[in-house]
């Protein structure tokens, strides 16, 4: 062929031609990434654009192979990368090579309050996400703690937004900076498992914008999130992956986000309000591949065939498609085909080390009367351990955070090996829980076995009787209906008979610790009745060895509680309102903005455990706080300082949290909200000043008829507290 007839074939089949350059503009990763964007999309087909914004797999989407712009790849998220599924299902493909490391559940970082180890937590994984070649992790989730049923709050933040905000920010950022999307879900209001699919969220703008959207605001404009993922539910009668208010005024309008976001699986609905209203990439969409999507069922998705027949009809311009394609090179540019390139690193001793490090910064000791904890290894030689939970794998199971692992070191493994030839162990299951198939393998069965409840009890109560100490680990599973996706919890208690079994075990012997491994609130009607409470959560990888070092006292304690625990579901703001869980249509946030803390403040309800609760094996002075002036001007700051002294005699950390207090304001305000805090590390003997400084934004509320954050002139309060109702000390303060 001569150039002449090259030039004609060109021509024939449509394709954008390219003259001879020397290095395209898009491939140039010296060349700023906008650049590169709008260099790319004009040399696209209309099918490539509409090839990038929707799923090819079930956790992939198309490059465009001709121009050599490879695929984005995703992976679950938040707590590790998932294992390797098969191109169309939800199955493991069975690779041997992709067993990663678990780091602790998202509410044990939370409960660090400490943004370093959420630094630490968002770098490592997303190395992991690297190696593995994912340039999208699904995660982290900050859904806000509504009432303790939820059966994901164990993959969120809490209840508190600042808290949210404050810990979801350095995770974004760590993850990001090995050339990886974090996608932050689920944008938004998706705080239950029940009716998620179909439930339209009613709640007023002021709580929206106070409590519900702030970490996500955080997250984008702090963190500098690349992606988002649309949330199940509806809002204003819409669901929220084709959400014109949320998508397209406030996430892309208000909060100029220019990432790309991404549909929850099966999350959208229909082609034009996708179109028009701010979805930019369609996953997990369910067609049943019969008579809807027989060739290749990802064609039919929403934003595939659909989409171009309505162009190709005239039907829509092509203005939002040039949009979301931006994005999604954006995104690629940012990630896949980014300047500076990463390679991360997997299942390394050195991810372990950062996940064990996060658990023990994270579990919270609750209770430890007669000082039982740490256990002392030279008065208790004969230690029994009880409970299913010593020896239950929790990185399987509940839903889309499930994991394949490299490792899973159990509590009584953690244990035993601590222990060595100290003392002696022994292990008694005490309760169990029904057998499930694993989630992961096609076909799995479930292992039926025969429980019964009262002859386990009877077992476990013989074995105490006989110890010098006893370590009950119970507490929730990744069963369905307790922490796990696709549905709530029915109630606050804990299952299999493990209340009845408690208070049998303590009162077969005063020396019973019990650990609770839950991401979620658990009602304790044993609480008198037991020395010591710890609250171990899912901790991952180290599990057992992180537990291990909190009750030997190799690790002092210093996890606070992200959530408050209430005594019973009716001191929860939205139950005791009857606000949820509405029906599957419809739910209205009755309890407006008195979330966890913010409803127990206004009720005067004494928690069970409170919000930013913790002890440590040792004590803590404060001394009276101070204020370094009296009055904030509006653009000005204030900073408030209180000193706190170790005055026990071993090294611990002390959470120093800031509430302010709106003495008079024209709109009804929580008695108190948290605004500041820090974890500070003191030497035995140690005093160190903590202090901590505001501006106008914290003592700010959403005015809704106006559409502002504002700050109203007056009286206001700085309260130091070591938990929200352990309160240390206050300075009045005035707004000028
Ligand atoms: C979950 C998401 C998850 C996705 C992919 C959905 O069911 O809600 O959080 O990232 O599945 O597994």
């Amino acid at each position: 062929m001569n150039l002449k007839t090259i030039v004609m074939v060109a021509s024939m089949i449509a394709l954008p031609v390219m003259a001879q350059e020397e290095k395209p503009v898009y491939l140039d990763t010296n060349k700023p990434i906008e650049q590169r964007v709008e260099d790319a999309l004009q040399r696209m087909t209309l099918e490539e654009k509409v090839a990038l914004i929707h799923a090819q797999s079930k956790f992939s989407s198309a490059g465009v192979p001709r121009l050599g712009i490879p695929e984005n790849w995703m992976s679950d998220g938040p707590h590790g990368i998932r294992a390797e599924v098969l191109w169309d299902e939800w199955f493991g493909a069975g690779w041997t090579s992709d067993s990663c490391t678990a780091y602790p559940a998202l509410t044990c970082l939370a409960a660090t309050w400490d943004p370093a180890m959420s630094a630490l937590y968002g770098k490592s994984i997303g190395e992991e996400a690297r190696y593995r070649k994912k340039n999208v992790l699904l995660g982290p989730g900050v859904n806000i703690y509504r009432t303790p049923l939820n059966g994901r709050n164990f993959e969120y933040l809490g209840e508190d937004p600042f808290l949210t905000s404050r810990m979801v920010v350095p995770y974004i950022k760590g993850v990001q900076s090995n050339g990886v999307a974090a996608c932050v879900k689920h944008f938004a209001l998706n705080d239950q498992e029940l009716n998620r699919g179909t439930v339209n969220v009613n709640v007023d703008d002021r709580t929206l914008n106070e409590i519900y959207l702030p970490a996500f605001k955080a997250a984008v404009q702090e963190g500098g999130a690349w992606a988002i993922m649309g949330a199940y539910n509806q809002y204003k009668n819409q669901h929220c992956c084709e959400n014109q208010y949320l998508l397209n005024d406030i996430l892309k309008g208000k909060w100029k986000f220019d990432g790309v976001v991404v549909s929850d699986w099966g999350g959208v609905h229909n082609t034009m309000e996708a179109i028009k209203n701010g979805m930019d990439m369609e996953f997990g969409t369910w067609t049943n591949g019969l008579n809807w999507g027989a060739s290749n069922a990802y064609d039919n998705y929403y934003l595939a065939k659909p989409y171009l027949d309505l162009i190709k009809q005239g039907k829509v311009g092509t203005d939002e498609l040039n949009d979301k394609a931006r994005r999604v090179l954006r995104l690629i540019f940012r990630t896949n085909m980014a300047k500076e390139q990463h390679y991360g690193s997997f299942a390394s001793p050195e991810h372990a080390l950062a996940g064990r490090t996060i658990a023990e910064n994270g579990i919270v000791l609750l209770q430890n009367n007669k000082n039982l904890l740490p256990l002392d290894l030279k008065k208790y030689k004969k230690i029994l351990v009880v409970g299913e939970n010593a020896t239950k794998r929790m990185t399987i199971g509940g839903g889309s955070s499930s994991l394949k692992v490299k490792k899973e070191v159990s509590p009584l493994e953690g244990i035993k090996a601590r222990i060595g030839n100290d003392a002696t162990v022994t292990y008694v299951e005490g309760y169990a829980s029904p057998a499930v198939a694993e989630q992961d393998v096609k076909g799995a069965k479930a292992q039926v076995r025969e429980i019964n409840l009262d002859a386990m009890r009877e077992e476990a109560v013989k074995a105490a009787k006989e110890a010098d100490v006893v370590i009950f680990i119970g507490g929730l599973n990744k069963n369905e209906g307790q922490d796990s996706e696709g549905a709530d919890r029915k109630g606050l208690e804990l299952s299999y008979g493990q209340d009845a079994l408690i208070s049998a075990l303590a009162a077969a012997n005063p020396n019973l610790a019990v650990v609770i491994i839950s991401g979620n609130a658990v009602s304790m009607p044993w609480v008198k009745q037991v020395p010591a409470i710890v609250e171990a959560w899912y901790e991952g990888s180290e599990a057992g060895n992180a537990l291990a070092a909190v009750l030997m006292g190799d690790v002092n304690p210093s996890g606070h509680l992200p959530f408050t625990f209430p005594v019973k579901l009716q001191d929860n703001g939205a139950i005791a309102l009857g606000a949820y869980p509405g029906t599957a249509e419809q739910e209205t946030y009755k309890e407006g903005l008195f979330v966890g803390y913010r409803w127990a403040d206004s009720k005067k309800i004494k928690p069970l455990f409170p919000f930013g609760y913790g002890l440590s094996y040792t004590t803590f002075a404060w001394s009276k706080p101070t204020a370094d002036k009296n009055e904030m001007s509006a653009d000005g700051t204030m900073t408030f300082s209180i000193n706190v002294k170790n005055t026990g005699t071993r090294e611990g950390k002390e959470l120093v949290q800031l509430y302010v207090s709106d003495l008079k304001s024209s709109l009804p305000r929580p008695v108190k909200e948290l605004k500041g805090f820090s974890k500070v590390t003191l030497a035995p003997g140690e005093e160190k000043t903590v202090s901590i400084t505001i501006d106008k934004a914290a003592l700010s509320y959403y005015d809704d008829t106006k559409g502002e954050w504002i700050a109203e002139p007056g009286k206001f309060e700085a309260i130091f507290a070591a938990s929200a109702t352990d309160i240390r000390g206050k300075v009045p303060f005035e707004l000028k």
